[in-house]
């Protein structure tokens, strides 16, 4: 096992996995779970050999050349490296990881939940029975989309991209997707592959994004592509609110050119959009897609993983960095 390297957890973890890394490493944690500045996450940092973030913590180039030389990892608990400027760690030999597949099933529930929750009104239906407000029934009200039978397209057809496949073709959907390569049709299990994502785009129904915030897909749901959403489309995004123009999204949304929209994730976060919120036809929740007991765990543990392995001066399995 390791020496007692010293390591900054940055928020709270769940108890195994503090207790794994108290028993392992000589671990600072974060008992309240606030969140940092800029300036306090350098300074937590200033004494430490490695740090197991959140995508709640940015280490942009700024505060990477800001850490001490002593600290060699950036073991991420997210799946999501995008609050990381990886050009500058790579630059400074800090190796970096995330934690892939673990969450997937996890967070292709929440993308489920957002497109049913975003076709069925859910939102607005809660509301109204827990509000007190539930005071008629006729065959007009509340009348949503049905999924069944529908064309469901995904953008990113990684772990979280497949898993949600699966789940639904348990509805009876029809799988269309793009990526930048086909998959083995072993994976892709009758997915139909779409060579550019306007093709994916205009083929579905339901669209839900699967993909990376990356230089390259930052903003790829934007006005034109949105307006190449079929008539009554709806987008899912459980991956990263930097994917779309919510401005366009908006616009999209109050001219019923989309029928709804579910999203767990947004331009900022937390806080999401004042606008998007303001709006009936949206379904929000507050960037969950990996939060269950199982996996928060399961994303600890390999978190860990992949520390022990870097600090041992082995290749970790998922080093991004
Ligand atoms: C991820 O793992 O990237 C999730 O968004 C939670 O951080």
């Amino acid at each position: 096992m390791t020496a007692r390297h010293r390591l900054l957890v940055t928020r709270k973890l769940s108890p195994e996995v503090e207790a794994r890394a108290a028993r392992d490493y000589d671990a600072v944690f974060n008992p309240g779970d606030r969140t940092f500045t800029t300036e306090e996450l350098i300074a937590a940092c200033q004494d430490m050999d490695a740090v197991l973030p959140c995508h709640s913590e940015a280490f942009t180039a700024q505060v990477i050349a800001a850490l001490p030389e002593r600290l060699r990892v950036i073991a991420n608990h997210s799946v999501g490296v995008d609050h990381v400027d990886l050009e500058a760690a790579r630059a400074r030999g800090i190796i970096v990881t995330n934690t892939p597949d673990v969450l997937s099933d996890a967070t292709a529930e929440i993308a489920i939940l957002c497109m049913l929750g975003a076709a069925r009104r859910g939102a607005e239906g809660h509301r109204l029975v827990q509000e007190g407000k539930w005071d008629s029934w006729s065959p007009s009200f509340m009348v949503g989309s049905q999924v069944s039978g529908k064309r469901f397209g995904i953008l990113g057809m990684g772990g979280v991209g497949q898993a949600a496949a699966a789940r639904a073709r348990g509805f009876e959907m029809e799988i269309h997707y793009h990526n930048r390569k086909p998959l083995p049709e072993v994976q892709a299990k009758g997915a139909i592959y779409h060579e550019t994502p306007e093709s994916l785009i205009a083929s579905s129904d339901v669209l839900s994004l699967h993909c990376p915030a990356t230089p390259q897909t930052r903003g790829i749901m934007n006005a034109e592509r949105i307006a190449m959403m079929p008539e009554g489309a709806i987008l899912v995004n459980t991956a990263r609110g930097a994917l779309v123009d919510e401005g366009a999204l908006i616009a999209a949304l109050k001219s019923r050119h989309l029928f709804a929209a579910g999203l767990d994730v947004f331009q900022t976060e937390p806080g999401g959009n004042p606008e998007l919120s303001a709006l009936d036809n949206v379904f929000l929740l507050p960037h969950i897609g990996s939060a269950t007991f199982e996996t928060r765990i399961a994303m600890g543990n390999r978190a860990l993983d992949n520390l022990d392995a870097a600090l041992r001066g082995e290749a970790p399995r998922d080093r991004v960095a």
